[in-house]
Order: structure tokens, then C-alpha cells, then sequence
């Protein structure tokens, strides 16, 4: 089974970036974590911060992977480009956001990913990445 998380824009700041909303773990740490939990799951991860890389990743894995997480950050608020590249491919996508997206600003709550994606999962702080993997085994 083979995994590709994607984190979009500045979640390579995680650990760094305001903590009180995202934590003062880095991805690195967590991701440690998550593939001593699955050894059975090749996870392979994946952080850009820009959008066209992003979209470069989903069409590269997105014919041959089992499952895709992505965290697109802002660009899920905004990119009709990533939502058409979701839609494009085979590989089941779940969408994840660390912070509740909905306890905050009104643009934080549309996606433009979401209906192209098997689900969506906010609001668990790192532990959204967890989930989203349990729901793709
Ligand atoms: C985020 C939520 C987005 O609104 C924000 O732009 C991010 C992170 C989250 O994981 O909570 O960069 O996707």
C-alpha cells in the first residue's frame, strides 16, 4: 500500500508558525510517528509551497498511488487549479487541515478541493494526517 502526503504552502514552518493554532511539533517529527505506526503502508511525503509543484505531484503519483493526503493550506481556499488536478485522477484524495477551518475566518471555510476529494478531516491537529490515512486503509 503507498501513501503520498502532500503539504502545500508554509506548513513547512510547522513547529515554527503560530504555535497556539498549528502546534510546536515539526511535520518531521510527527511523520517519524506515523510511518513507525504503519509498517505495512509505504508513506512517502511530499512539501511545496508552490502551487504548480503541487499539482506536478498529484498527476505523478495520482495514477499508480493507493491514497493521497493533502493539506493544501491556503491554496484550498483559493486553487480552482489543484481542485481540476484532484478531479483529473484516479488515486482517492482526502483533504486534511490540522486547525478547525471552520472556528475560523470566513475564508477558511470553503475548499475548492473538497468536492473532488473522498473527504475531508479538520480540526485534530496533526492527528488529522492519522485519520485520513486510517480512512484510505
Ligand atoms: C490549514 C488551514 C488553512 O486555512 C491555512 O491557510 C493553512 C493550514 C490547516 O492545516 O489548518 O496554511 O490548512
Amino acid at each position: 500500500m503507498n501513501i503520498q502526503i502532500i503539504n502545500g504552502p508554509n506548513l513547512n514552518l510547522l513547529g515554527v508558525r503560530e504555535k497556539s493554532i498549528y502546534g510546536d511539533a515539526s511535520f518531521e517529527s510527527y511523520l517519524e510517528q506515523l510511518v513507525a505506526r504503519y509498517p505495512n503502508v509505504t508513506i512517502s511525503y511530499y512539501q511545496s509551497n508552490i502551487e504548480g509543484e503541487i499539482i506536478n505531484k498529484l498527476h505523478e503519483v495520482g495514477f499508480t498511488f493507493d491514497g493521497i493526503v493533502i493539506n493544501a493550506g491556503a491554496y484550498t481556499h483559493t486553487s480552482v487549479a489543484i481542485g481540476d488536478a484532484i478531479a483529473g485522477i484516479n488515486t482517492p484524495v482526502v483533504e486534511v487541515h490540522i486547525s478547525n477551518v471552520y472556528k475560523r475566518e470566513e475564508f477558511r471555510h470553503s475548499s475548492m478541493l473538497a468536492k473532488n476529494c473522498k473527504g475531508v478531516i479538520a480540526g485534530f491537529g496533526m492527528d488529522s494526517y492519522r485519520l485520513a490515512i486510517e480512512s484510505l486503509l
